[in-house]
């Protein structure tokens, strides 16, 4: 089939060989264990959905919506930031609604970048930090983020490593793309490391996206900071925020942009070529939620920690050393030592073949997250329970093997 040059520099998804798998096993009536995608499984709260159907009962709701997203949602997520942030908003023009935070990342390097500009994006990363700009047709130039040390040692190594990648880029680079707590290696960062990142980019003039997805995953008393809690960081930054994690409203497709006004004014214009935004009954519920007790947040945030304590102590007992994440649905894993050799495609492979457990490889992340795997909790613990058992099985027969 003749592709597009466009579509030439998308390379197929490395976590297409593992998807196929799971599903030719699925055909063949195996039960998976799918902790692969970080696709949440949790209901979001009944009220939200009541508004939803009240809403989509009116006749009045059914036309094109907003693009930019409806006055009073833009409102309500500027009302939400004071709130948990403290951060000032102004809601025409430092917030903007997107299609989920995928579109807006997408969508706003798109309004950004053309050939020629240079993208600054952290490896391992969420694929579409990277393939954003690659779609707009700019430049990539990869900063590896630590993945050993602590928390303040990864800190200080990642901001040498951007202080680094700055000088050694040509041109200079235009925008940087951060994502704390991080996708898939569980990151998180204090308000002190924003606050040197801005400064950075502030004398550099470069711009800052900070992709906040998992704002609302935190757990055992971290909480996670905004970038926009820097003084005068809307100057230099946007970030992006989503109902998909916190608020288990993945499929609704709702996130948001927030922050520097020149950035949101050049995506709204984009966006009102290309969208005519979520359904208006979907926008009036997200309002709802934004709204809600947060307590509708904690109790999904307390099932995904319940579920890594079962993934981590499961794991430990098994003799797969790991730590419990800060932050995220995600576990970030080393693979033992013993299998570190078949690489982590491979290694997934054999878990899903053999344990029938999907997890993510890590090389799908970028060239860095080699090594690694990530598990996402997003089975009951009870499956979870059951994963652990079916790789003890399999570690422990593999250990015969060899003997
Ligand atoms: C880091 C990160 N950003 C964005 C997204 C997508 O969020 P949304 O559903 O708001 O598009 C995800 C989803 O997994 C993610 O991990």
């Amino acid at each position: 089939m003749e592709e597009f040059p466009r579509i030439k520099r998308l390379p197929h998804y490395v976590f297409a060989t593992v998807n196929d798998l799971k599903a030719k096993l699925r055909r063949e009536g195996e039960d998976i264990i799918d902790l692969g995608m970080g696709n949440p499984d949790l209901k979001p709260a009944e009220h939200i959905i009541d508004k939803l159907c009240e809403s989509a009962k009116k006749k009045t709701t059914h036309r094109y919506s907003s693009s930019e997203g409806i006055p009073r949602l833009r409102k309500a997520i500027s009302d939400y930031y004071k709130r948990r942030f403290d951060v000032d908003l102004d809601p025409n023009k430092e917030a903007i609604m997107t299609i989920g935070s995928k579109e807006g990342i997408s969508h706003l390097m798109l309004a950004m970048l053309s050939p020629g500009d240079m993208a600054l994006v952290p490896s391992p990363r969420y694929p579409i930090h990277y393939y954003a700009p690659v779609i707009a047709g700019a430049s990539v130039l990869t900063v590896p983020l630590p993945l050993e040390g602590s928390d303040e040692e990864k800190q200080e190594t990642f901001l040498k490593n951007i202080y680094e990648s700055y000088e050694d880029s040509y041109p200079e680079p235009k925008v940087l793309i951060l994502n704390f707590p991080n996708n898939p290696t569980t990151m998180t960062v204090n308000l002190d490391f924003f606050q040197e990142i801005v400064s950075f980019a502030k004398k550099k003039k470069m711009w800052i996206i900070h992709d906040f997805a998992y704002a609302d995953l935190c757990f055992d008393g971290y909480k996670a900071p905004s970038i926009l809690q820097v003084k005068n960081a809307k100057d230099i930054a946007v970030e992006t925020y989503s109902l998909t994690k916190g608020y288990s409203m993945a499929g609704w497709r709702v996130g948001f942009v927030v922050g520097n006004k020149t950035l949101i004014h050049n995506l709204r214009r984009l966006k009102s070529y290309l969208d005519y935004g979520t359904f208006t009954p979907i926008q009036v519920a997200s309002i709802i939620a934004l709204d809600s007790d947060y307590s509708i947040v904690e109790k999904a945030r307390d099932i995904y920690s319940k579920r890594l304590d079962v993934l981590v102590k499961g794991l430990n007992r098994i003799g797969w050393q790991v730590e419990k994440p800060k932050a995220t649905m995600f576990l970030w894993a080393k693979i033992p030592e013993k299998f570190r050799h078949l690489g982590s495609v491979e290694f997934s492979m054999m878990l899903l073949r053999e344990a029938k457990v999907a997890v993510a490889p890590g090389v799908g992340f970028g060239e860095h997250g080699e090594g690694y795997v990530r598990f996402a909790v997003v089975e009951n613990e009870k499956r979870i329970r059951q994963a652990i058992r079916n790789m003890k099985k399999l570690f422990k027969s593999q250990q015969e093997v060899a003997k």
